[in-house]
């Protein structure tokens, strides 16, 4: 059977790099049926993964998030692959936007595509993002053609979101519309909305990640994320990604709150996603699926994995799925769950 390596792309930031490798090997081992013998390795010192398969998917092995090359291996020679492009925008899109707080992009793409993996229903997908901070989400969804939805409590990051993605379209010349529009209930102001699409290029019309042409659209609301389904009314979603708040107390809070120092733990975000998950779970379309990350220290995988039950969702919890913990500072250990409709 013929022998691959795949090097693993070195952007993500020094404490994340640590981890890839080992999360490059998890999602491959579920991403990819046809890798066999998936195992830590590297190229002239650089981390890489060997695995051996006899017929590859190259779709899938472009898909892989922490990619940056494949080689197929012969007598100790690498030739590599020439993969598809799936990308419909520039990888700018989401690396731009530096902000405290914003989820790694890498992280981000990984679990997209785990979750997007789980859904049999060919593309463009409606990926919605209860807990979309400045877009992370949003943009990595757009960036490989899925239509893409939003709602945060914090409206400086809805302001700060909806800026930037207004002035990149411009800059780039992409052919859009963005708006920004109050909403209203009962004749009072509660909120406010934006509204998007990208006309992308002629070129990318026949994109094997968008064959229908791709006029992506993209909602995002301010408000409370257990109003969720209030907010976007009849509409359902085929994912919904999300990165959970980690539950720290941040300075200024931290004095606020009496008996919590800086830096200090929170484990309300437990009992945010106890009320959220269950509304979340009305707006999935059936086959659909939710990828959630979250911190460790805030709330146990077990816990997590019984509330996604109680709400209908069945959590993948086996082999590879149980293979994505890994720290990222001091105060956050962060895991994922993708979990399905049952
Ligand atoms: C870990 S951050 C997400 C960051 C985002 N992925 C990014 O890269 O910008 C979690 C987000 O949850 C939001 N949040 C916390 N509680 C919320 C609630 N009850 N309703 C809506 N948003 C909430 C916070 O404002 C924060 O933006």
């Amino acid at each position: 059977m013929p022998d691959f390596k795949m090097l693993l792309n070195p952007s993500a930031n020094h404490v994340y790099r640590q981890a890839a490798p080992a999360l490059a090997a998890a999602e491959l081992e579920i991403t990819a049926p046809f890798a066999s013998q998936v195992d830590l390795a590297s190229i002239g010192g650089a981390p890489a993964l060997s695995f051996s398969a006899d017929d590859p998917d190259e779709l899938v092995l472009a898909a892989q998030s922490l990619m940056l090359a494949c080689f197929e291996e012969k007598a100790g020679w690498l030739r590599p692959l020439a993969l598809p492009e799936l990308n419909v925008m520039d990888d700018d899109l989401v690396t731009i936007p530096k902000y405290p707080g914003k989820t790694n992009e890498a992280f981000t793409r990984l679990l997209l595509h785990l979750t997007l993996s789980q859904i049999s229903r060919p593309g463009p997908l409606e990926v919605l993002d209860p807990l979309a901070g400045r877009g992370t989400t949003l943009l990595a969804a757009w960036q490989i053609g899925h239509h893409s939805y939003g709602v945060d409590a914090d409206s400086k990051a809805f302001d700060a979101f909806a800026g930037y993605l207004k002035t990149y379209l411009r800059t780039k010349r992409i052919k859009h519309s963005a708006q920004v529009s109050p909403v209203r209930r009962d004749g009072r102001s509660i909120g406010r909305r934006l509204d998007a699409e990208a006309r992308l290029d002629e070129a990318t019309r026949d994109h094997p990640a968008n064959p229908g042409g791709p006029r992506l659209k993209m909602t995002v609301f301010t408000g409370d994320t257990r109003d969720s389904a209030a907010l976007f009314g009849r509409k359902r979603f085929d994912a919904i990604v999300t990165d959970a708040p980690y539950g720290i107390v941040h300075g200024a809070e931290a004095h606020r709150r009496q008996g919590h120092q800086p830096g200090g733990r929170d484990r309300s975000p437990a009992a945010l996603l106890a009320e959220a998950i269950p509304v979340w779970r009305s707006q999935l379309k059936s086959g659909g699926a939710l990828g959630i990350s979250w911190n460790t220290y805030t709330l146990d995988r077990s816990e997590l994995l019984r509330m996604l039950a109680a709400a209908g969702l069945h959590g993948l919890d086996a082999g590879p799925w149980r293979s994505f913990e890994h720290r990222v500072d001091s105060s956050i250990v962060r895991d994922l769950v993708v979990a399905v409709a049952d």
